[in-house]
């Protein structure tokens, strides 16, 4: 086969959805009907959730439903944690998500975990969704011979989240902030993440499969490991100096033949990102109350006129939330993991979509290798 190829599969379209769609000349991202940024700014992140799992906006008693079930299936079964312990104190907090989130398979009935239907997707990923935090944070801290935390659901998910991460009361400012990146992460189209869990759904696989296959996706640094990338070469501008040192550093990454992370996207590569827009006024207002916040996201504005001007890129969304996760206290190896449990929101969305109306996903190649070639000289098979 040789037509249709497209590298990267570029502009190809690759589903039918009611999920979400970037709408590039209104530069808006729709979610089930709603705009994203909106969202952000006027509801809490288990509203979106619900929004894409469940999809509508819930009701009174569906919110309290819904925040009942995050709360109930917020703990882990006991064992997780236990062999999340036994990895080598080297594994990456990513890695060791990962590995949780494909260990909780182990915890579900075998049926309800074969069982395909929307609803019982649905019950998985409400509970894959309350388990994302305490797998993140309290993985992490047992990795680090750390000992764990109950989460707190009377915070709500995010202040809950971040009491898990950082082991003390959180300022309301933060979880404020830290909501909105939830919200932000939460859903975004055929992301190359949601692409494999797609992919792996269709095979009628289960959705914890699907969604171990997303975050194995995720971690990669052109994805959703920019965010933690970006948050390093923040740091490391501070420390040559913050602002007047910040477009030195560009340059020279730049002749260097390097990318800068947070910068550039498949979809909107010379336009704005939304979400980068929305978590630069996040930014602007942890800089008023701060001057530390202030000196960094003076350097985030000399970085973004520096890329705009030399290359015509705008910031993605994780150039601004890496810089504001690392503001309000996340730790940077969080970062990845913090944007896979809100994306299993998104995630689940396109699963339950996917094999409630199922097409395999089975796509050609353009081979380019030789063909009829005979075996080398001397060749005997072997052994083994
Ligand atoms: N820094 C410098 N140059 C860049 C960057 C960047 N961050 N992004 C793209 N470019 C340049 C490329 O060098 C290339 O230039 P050229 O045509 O002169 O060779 C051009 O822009 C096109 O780049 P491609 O890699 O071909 O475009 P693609 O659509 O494959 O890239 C991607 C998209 C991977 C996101 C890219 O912009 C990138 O690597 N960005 C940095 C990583 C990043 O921030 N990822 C997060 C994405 S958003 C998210 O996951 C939430």
């Amino acid at each position: 086969v040789t037509e249709g190829f497209s590298p990267g599969l570029e502009n190809v379209v690759a589903a039918r959805t009611t999920v979400s769609a970037l709408d590039l000349e209104r530069e808006r991202i729709t979610v089930r009907g709603y705009d994203l940024i909106e969202l952000a700014r006027t509801v809490h992140f288990p509203d979106v959730a619900h929004l894409l799992i469940r999809g509508h906006l819930p009701n009174l008693t569906e919110q309290a439903s819904f925040c009942g079930a995050l709360g109930t299936h917020s703990g882990l079964p006991e064992g997780v944690i236990d062999i999340l312990r036994r990895l080598p104190r080297e594994t990456s907090a990513m890695d060791t998500l990962r590995t949780g989130l494909s260990l909780l398979a182990g915890w579900e009935d075998p049926h309800v975990l074969a069982e395909h239907s929307p609803e019982a997707n649905e019950a998985k990923a409400i509970r894959l969704l309350a388990r994302g935090p305490s797998l993140t944070a309290n993985g992490w801290r047992a990795i680090h011979a750390q000992p764990t935390l109950e989460p707190n659901p009377g915070l709500g998910f995010a202040g809950s989240f971040l009491w898990l991460i950082q082991g003390r009361a959180p300022d309301p400012e933060a979880v404020s902030t830290f909501d909105r990146v939830l919200t932000c992460y939460a859903e975004h189209e055929m992301a190359a993440s949601t692409f494999a869990a797609r992919v792996v759904a269709s095979t009628m696989a289960d959705l914890y499969g699907a969604v171990v296959a997303a975050c194995a996706a995720l971690k990669g640094p052109l994805h959703g490991g920019a965010n933690e990338a970006a948050a390093r070469m923040f740091a490391e501008i501070r420390m040559r100096g913050g602002a007047a040192a910040a477009e030195a550093y560009v340059m020279e990454q730049l002749w260097q033949g390097h990318r800068i992370m947070g910068f550039g996207h498949r979809v909107y590569m010379r336009r704005p990102d939304p979400r980068a827009v929305l978590m630069k006024e996040e930014l602007d207002a942890l800089a008023e109350r701060d001057p530390e916040a202030r000196a960094h996201v003076d350097a985030y504005e000399v970085v973004a006129a520096t890329m705009e001007r030399e290359k015509g890129l705008y910031p993605n969304a994780d150039l601004p939330i890496g810089l504001a996760l690392m503001l309000i206290g996340v730790p940077v190896e969080l970062f990845t993991p913090v944007f896979m449990c809100a994306r299993i929101a998104g995630v689940a969305a396109h699963v339950i979509e996917q094999q409630a109306d199922n097409r395999l996903y089975r796509p050609r190649v353009h081979y380019v290798g030789p063909e009829d070639l005979p075996p080398p000289d001397g060749f005997a098979p072997s052994a083994c």
